[in-house]
């Protein structure tokens, strides 16, 4: 039997975010081809979720329908177990993002040489600060005319508010580009624009070596050795302790596309990347090295078939050895349950599993048991704190369609709600139901869903609000004063909790001075 400390120790399970078109997928397809997983170029395409199709959504399910395979790409390199979450490129998803990044113990980056830091990098950033997620940063596209490096460190450090540090350095950029030099590892790795060619390398003693000239000529190696004397002036010694609090974010430079500097990038991700690391729950810290399996449900993947209306939902395994047909609690309802089939993800082909350990995510087969955040464990009485909800961007009034549907559409609402579709606030004052989003395409997936699914018809109503904020003060008194002035814009979540719908940013800054005893978050984690 495996010691669970030595799986522990070996596991590596890691999310890679950017901006859509940045190179993720490009990237993530160059991890698994170095970790054999698959053999070709263009194998991971098809879950590519493209821009172009913000207008056909239905077409965005049957992607993300296929994604179910690559929701979680397991693979080993040397002794390591590495565990890929796949996180939707679709904006309009971010929040399935956020809620992936609960799953992961570290992250990579990827930034477009050209483009620095964009909209959505700087926002799944703030996910990863606010959980201390270690992070990598990959710079990519260098075989395309970009931003000075050092222009692009700055960058990153003003834009995403984390130290960095560089840990390779390009020779020049686009047409002119020549390689990195590895400051990590010492070594030169020449540039050879080829899809499928590993980087040819040149090792070296020191910085001063002829062979660097002779690689790259006398002007292009000048200019290296100045930067580097710049690198060690301005940032510190990498030290991995302050990249794994989550301070220093690691700077790698390269181009996914020609596979250059990703084995590299690797390379030094399974070394410093942190192994599963212990999981808060409300009631203690767990370790994963406790022998009691307990795992926690981050995402829920509905079948888009309306005949098998099945659903997986992948749980984290956060601490001991999960198996298959033993007996599990399933703390919400109090129920104990058996999963039969669990499926693990291995080499992009979905088996059932036998075994699992911390930092593995399973499969399991669901009916509308699970929602997303619940606790699974061995017997122990613990929750597993979700990823807070963040004030969604997009609002509308939900409204029934058909009478006679009543029942069908509150239920469809609650169990899209619990798989995290989207989120349900109650108006105080009408008693209407809002739905929020983070992109327009949730209504029309909701739409869709509650009539393909649960065979109810929904109308929306727009309604003009800035922002949906949690309220709350130490001075009950206050709130309570608060919730009267304000109570045409009370709302309550799904656990009740007091929601202002500010329907301007002048009306909340007004709010927010006129009441300085009351506190306004703007993600339900306080
Ligand atoms: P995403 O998942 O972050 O959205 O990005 P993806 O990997 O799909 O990459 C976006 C585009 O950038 C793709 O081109 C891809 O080929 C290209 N790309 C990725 N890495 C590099 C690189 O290192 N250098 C260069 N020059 N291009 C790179 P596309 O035309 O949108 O898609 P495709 O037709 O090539 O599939």
């Amino acid at each position: 039997m495996a010691d669970i400390c030595d799986e522990i120790k070996r596991r590596r399970t890691f999310a890679i975010i950017s901006h859509p078109d940045a190179g993720k997928t490009t990237l993530t397809e160059k991890l698994l081809l170095f970790g054999g997983a698959i053999h070709i170029a263009g194998a991971v395409k098809s879950n590519k979720i493209k821009k172009t199709a913000t207008s056909d959504w239905m077409e965005i399910e049957k992607q993300r329908g296929i994604s179910v395979a690559t929701s979680v790409m397991g693979f080993n390199y040397g002794d390591y177990k590495i565990n890929i979450l796949d996180t939707p490129g679709h904006q309009d998803f971010a929040e399935d993002t956020y809620r992936t990044l609960t799953a992961v113990d570290s992250v990579i980056i990827v930034v477009d040489v050209a483009k620095g830091v964009e909209q959505q990098t700087r926002k799944l950033m703030e996910v990863c600060r606010m959980r201390r997620t270690p992070v990598i940063i990959f710079v990519n596209k260098l075989d395309r005319e970009g931003r000075d490096p050092f222009d692009i460190l700055d960058e990153l450090e003003a834009e995403l508010k984390i130290a960095v540090r560089p840990l390779s350095w390009p020779i020049n950029i686009g047409a002119k580009f020549k390689g990195v030099y590895n400051i990590f590892e010492h070594s030169l790795d020449l540039f050879t624009p080829d899809k499928q060619k590993a980087t040819e390398r040149v090792e070296i003693d020191r910085i001063d070596d002829p062979r660097i000239d002779a690689a790259v000529g006398e002007a292009d190696a000048a200019k290296l050795r100045e930067d580097l004397e710049l690198i060690e002036g301005v940032y510190p010694e990498f030290e991995t302790g302050s990249y794994l609090a989550g301070e220093v974010a690691p700077v790698f430079f390269g181009s996914a596309l020609n596979t250059f500097g990703v084995k590299e990038l690797l390379d030094c991700f399974v070394r410093i990347a942190p192994s599963p690391r212990p999981v808060a729950a409300v009631e203690r810290l767990v370790e994963p090295s406790e022998p009691a399996f307990s795992g926690f449900v981050f995402k829920i993947h509905a079948n888009m078939d309306p005949n098998h209306r099945s659903c997986i939902a992948f749980v984290k395994v956060c601490s001991g050895r999960f198996e298959r047909n033993a007996p599990y609690l399933h703390v919400r309802s109090g129920k104990t349950l058996r999963f039969a089939a669990p499926t693990a993800f291995m080499a992009q082909k979905k088996n059932i599993v036998d075994e699992a350990f911390p930092g593995d995510i399973v499969g399991i087969p669901d009916n509308g048991t699970f929602k997303i955040g619940d606790t699974v464990t061995s017997g122990e009485l613990i929750h597993y704190k979700g990823l807070p909800s963040f004030s969604p961007e997009l609002f509308m009034y939900i409204e029934n369609a058909d009478p006679m549907k009543a029942k069908q559409l509150d239920k469809g609402i609650q169990q899209l709600m619990d798989e995290g579709v989207a989120q349900l606030f109650v108006h105080q004052f009408n008693g209407r139901k809002i739905i929020g989003t983070v992109g327009q395409l949730q209504f029309e997936v909701i739409q869709y869903r509650l009539l393909h699914e649960y065979g109810a018809q929904c109308r929306w109503e727009p309604m003009s609000m800035h922002k949906a904020c949690w309220v709350e003060s130490d001075d009950a008194a206050v709130l309570d004063a608060f919730k009267k002035r304000k109570f045409q814009f009370m709302a309550t979540d799904r656990e009740g909790r007091d929601v202002f719908l500010a329907d301007s940013a002048y009306v909340l800054t007004m709010a927010q001075n006129d009441f300085p005893k009351i506190r306004f978050h703007f993600s339900s984690e306080f």
